[in-house]
């Protein structure tokens, strides 16, 4: 039996996540995880907080804390924030734990074995006033390419260019400002990944018509233009230490240690059984039964490179036989009214703000529904409380509440007995199953908007039964009729509490909770559609509290006053 492996981009350590990386990693993710589990499938779901590398040291820095209790604070806010999110890890884990320091050194160590790395001596920034080398954020200049005064040593936040820092045009110091520098030699491990352009070019060029294109075309292009060794170890003093004589006080390179991370978190979670009965390797090794696993990689477009190309080679250049990631989804920028969320200027929505405002439910429809799948998108308030109106309130919550009302009111709060079912009830079964099957389909195919689509288009076939038969005009005339429809509605009622979940998982909960046998449902098979003529009489329904709030133009306003736009 196939099982499911899925991880998503490890979150920098450096801040609080906004709205655009939550839904371009952890949210698909987590909705997959949860379809796959809900169609009782052995699914395993692992993420970490990505710890090291300048971000990290130079946001402690901004905070005047020490970088390790940095990392250890920020890494409990983000796990809190995650878990309020419903986001559904099994483990979330720690790229500075000591799982990912053994096995980074372990890759390292395989690397070398297989001859792929090189020591290089090469020209480095040195800061005089600060006493120590300037790599890739700790040093900031003019970008060579569109003249951004801001870029970073590692990268134009302007242009997106990758650049080395010895390329910036008058470079200064971050930390101190300092002007005062110069080039010194400095002894670096390289990865020679141009002698593994070969075997990663093959494996790429199988994934062409698989993947989304926007994943493979990133990942043969960094090919065509030819791979550079790459530098994977950097002068600093947080992260993984180079195990090597003439490398005492440096680490690697936080792109080295990060996606390894993947493995080490796994670990993790093995380690953390009580029992001892979970094996880590099985998940990840195909000499240890991994050949069963399909695994699949949730990530935004800036990741792609290190995910098709960079990773890899490690993996493959380990001459080990590592599991490679068999799907990848990657997706464009959600942009905030048109401009980027920028978690440097704070600009936009951050989980925090987010769930300070709504549950948690009311940002993963939004997200999901409007995911930036094939194209970038841009968040407005405006859109926002839209989906929220139409959907959730128009749609769902409607549903849901009608059907309340009217079984409290007349059938004294009991699931209604009587009636027949008619031809109404079996053109709602099969308009049910046809869009169960395309809600499946979407979501095997990770095609999440048009997920979202054929489950806002299941909510409305509630209303729309409901309306074709009146049941609170039947009451007075037909009161089995009545009956047997608010009976078949809980049965709708029923049947979107089960696939919704994936979406809206605590609301999910909530409607279930109604109605007394919602355990009964299993799978995600269109055989379900029949489930909504099965619901047994006499039952209690509890009626849930207003699922969602509508979303008023004031309300909106005020928000969209407090975080600009
Ligand atoms: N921390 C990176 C980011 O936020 C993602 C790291 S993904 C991993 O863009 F592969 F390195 F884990
Ligand atoms: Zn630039």
């Amino acid at each position: 039996m196939t099982r499911y492996l899925i991880t998503s981009a490890l979150p920098y350590i450096n801040g609080v996540k906004h709205l655009g990386n939550l839904v371009g990693s952890m949210l698909p993710a987590d909705v997959s995880a949860r379809y796959l589990r809900l169609r009782g499938e052995e699914v395993l779901y692992i993420c970490a907080t990505d710890e090291h590398g300048t971000p990290a040291e130079l946001a402690a820095r901004d905070a005047g804390l020490d970088v390790a209790e940095f990392c250890r604070i920020n890494h409990e806010v983000q796990r809190d924030l995650g878990e309020r999110f419903g986001l559904s890890f099994d483990h979330f884990g720690r790229t500075s734990n000591p799982a990912n320091h053994e096995l980074t050194q372990h890759f390292a160590a395989r690397l070398d074995a297989e001859g792929y790395l090189e020591e290089r001596v090469i020209r480095q920034i040195y800061s005089n006033a600060d006493g120590r080398f300037l790599p890739d954020r700790y040093i900031q200049g003019t970008c060579p390419y569109c003249g951004f005064e801001k870029a970073r040593g590692d990268q134009c936040e302007n242009c997106t260019r990758q650049l080395d820092p010895t390329m910036l045009l008058s470079p200064r110091s971050a930390i101190t400002g300092s002007t005062d520098l110069e080039e010194r030699e400095s002894r670096h491990l390289y990865l020679l990944q141009s002698r593994l352009s070969d075997r990663l070019r093959e494996w790429l060029e199988s994934k062409v018509g698989d993947w989304p294109t926007l994943a493979t075309s990133i990942g043969l292009k960094w090919l065509d233009e030819g791979l550079d060794d790459r530098g994977i170890t950097r002068d600093l003093s947080w992260g993984v230490p180079v195990d090597r004589p003439g490398f005492e006080g440096k680490v690697f390179y936080v792109w080295f240690d990060a996606p390894i991370g993947y493995i080490s978190a796994t670990r993790e979670w093995a380690e953390a059984a009580p029992d001892g009965q979970r094996d880590w390797e099985s998940w990840w090794r195909l000499d240890r039964g991994a050949d069963d696993v399909v695994y699949t990689e949730f990530m935004a477009k800036d990741n792609v490179p290190f995910h098709t190309v960079g990773f890899p080679a490690t993996l493959i250049g380990s001459g080990e036989p590592w599991r490679l990631v068999d799907r990848l989804k990657s997706f464009n920028w959600l942009n905030y009214y048109g401009g980027k969320f920028s978690t440097s200027e704070h600009r936009g929505v951050f989980m925090g703000d987010a769930l300070e405002l709504l549950d948690a439910d009311y940002w993963r429809w939004y997200l999901m529904a409007n995911a930036p799948e094939s194209d970038d998108t841009s968040f407005t308030w405006e859109q926002f409380a839209e989906a929220v109106n139409k959907d959730l309130v128009g749609t769902l919550g409607n549903f849901v509440n009608r059907c309340a009302v009217q079984v409290t009111r007349h059938f004294d709060g009991v699931v209604p007995s009587g009636g027949e079912v008619g031809d109404e009830e079996r053109a709602l079964v099969e308009r049910l199953g046809v869009i169960v099957n395309e809600y499946n389909g979407f979501l095997d195919g990770l095609e999440f908007r048009k997920a979202a689509q054929a489950l806002r288009a299941l909510w409305a076939e509630g209303n729309v039964y409901l309306e074709a038969r009146e049941p609170w005009r039947a009451i007075k005339s037909d009161r089995d009729l009545a009956a047997m429809t608010l009976r078949t509605a809980l049965g709708v009622v029923r049947l979107h509490a089960h696939l919704s979940s994936p979406f809206i998982p605590s609301t999910s909960e909530r409607i279930a909770a109604t109605l007394p046998d919602t355990s009964e449902l299993l799978g995600v098979g269109p055989e379900l559609a029949t489930s909504v003529l099965d619901l047994d009489p006499g039952a209690r329904f509890v009626a849930p509290d207003l699922l969602f709030q509508k979303l008023d133009d004031d309300l909106v306003a005020s928000w969209e006053k407090r975080f600009g736009s």
